[in-house]
């Protein structure tokens, strides 16, 4: 590591949305371009809850990743190397045999479980009210070792009416959360996407390797409410759970610069073509795989602890799913660029990412480029 280059082993994206279809053949690549393997999320629709729709998405996601033109320009990254591992969502139809099954691994093996709140936020329709009420389904993956992810947000009272959105993470983290490891003293969790000051606070005094884990978004790390709303209401920003104060980020930046083993990348990145992004109705969501590791590293570095980067973005994540970091590396340098194209499927659709210098926050500049990688 010099203060313009640094070399790690190749990345693990705790948390990637990659969809279906034409939108996975056209995101995935930036995904595989940058890590090597991924938690993929099961959001989908239909919602992945069987092992043979897993190993169907899968071979999907392998055939994407296979197709492209084999290394990242200027470098010899192969992105057919990428690895997904696949999780189940938790809908009601998700049975203690499903994870039997599942963890087996003789269909497809299920790395996870990831928990959606009701109504929360894309795709969480099929998702329990009370997360509590699975009690079957957990004390199986209590049994068998396998980790339940959680969007860690109560989105509905018991009125079924909606809270405030900005204090869902903090109301989970008082209510929901203590009960869930009561009630499950073994089981394995993860809370995702973490963003704010509470959720900052249990973890750090509850927070175990192997036990309770908690991902990080770039945009979590770098964006506060200020820029979201600033000039007019900036969509590419616009997810779940919102990005909150400039406090709760500097907290978010402070935890990550401990270099704490429980905490992990997961870049959340999670596509929608523009017609429903810029829509009267924003779909929620911030499509950051084109600029990902690029900006958790900017974030290290104007931190100053570019050494906690490997831990954070390459150690971490794998450990807490039983698997060994890579051998693999990837070198980034130090390099001012723009992401001035937006991704388009080939049904000519298109999709923007974090930082666009037009669409963004306007003219950002992205300071770390990826070099070379094996
Ligand atoms: O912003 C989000 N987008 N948060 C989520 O929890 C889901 C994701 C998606 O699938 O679009
Ligand atoms: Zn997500």
């Amino acid at each position: 590591m010099t203060n313009k280059t640094i070399t790690i082993k190749r990345p693990f994206d705790s948390h990637v949305h990659l969809r279906r279809g034409a939108v996975l053949r056209a995101v995935a690549k930036y995904t595989a371009e940058r890590f090597g393997r991924g938690i993929i999320m099961p959001n989908t629709e239909p919602p992945i809850d069987t092992v043979e729709q897993a190993l169907e998405y899968r071979k999907e996601i392998l055939s994407a990743v296979s197709s492209y033109a084999s290394v990242l320009q200027n470098t010899s990254i192969d992105t057919a190397k990428f690895e997904p591992l696949m999780t189940f969502y938790l809908t009601k139809k998700l049975s203690p045999k499903d994870i039997e099954k599942g963890a087996s691994g003789d269909v497809c093996k299920i790395y996870a479980v990831k928990s959606y709140p009701y109504g929360a936020t894309t795709n969480s329709q099929w998702g329990y009210r009370n997360i509590l009420e699975a009690k079957d389904v957990l004390r199986e993956m209590e049994n068998v070792g396998m980790p339940l992810l959680l969007h860690g947000e109560v989105h509905l009272n018991a009125n079924d009416e909606e809270e405030d959105p900005y204090d869902g993470e903090k109301m989970f983290i008082a209510d929901v959360l203590p009960r869930l490891l009561d009630k499950y003293p073994k089981l394995k969790v993860s809370l995702e996407h973490m963003s704010s000051a509470e959720a900052i606070d249990f973890m750090e005094k509850n927070g175990a390797v192997d036990k309770l884990v908690t991902t990080v978004t770039p945009h979590h790390l770098m964006y506060d409410r200020r820029q979201a709303f600033s000039g007019g209401y900036r969509a590419l920003l616009h997810c779940k759970p919102l990005v909150k104060t400039r406090e709760d980020k500097e907290r978010l930046l402070a935890m990550v610069k401990k270099g704490l083993p429980f905490v992990s990348a997961g870049t959340d990145t999670a596509p929608h073509p523009e017609s429903k992004k810029f829509s009267s109705c924003c779909a929620f969501g911030v499509f950051n795989s084109p600029v990902a590791l690029e900006l958790y590293t900017q974030v290290f570095d104007e931190l100053g602890c570019l050494d906690k980067l490997e831990g954070f973005l390459s150690v971490n994540g794998p450990r807490f799913f039983g698997l060994e970091p890579l051998t693999a590396t990837i070198t980034l340098v130090k390099e001012d660029w723009q992401v001035t194209e937006p991704v388009v499927t080939e049904e000519g659709v298109k999709i923007w990412s974090l930082c666009h210098k037009d669409h963004g926050l306007g003219n950002e500049v992205i300071h770390w480029k990826i070099k070379s990688g094996s």
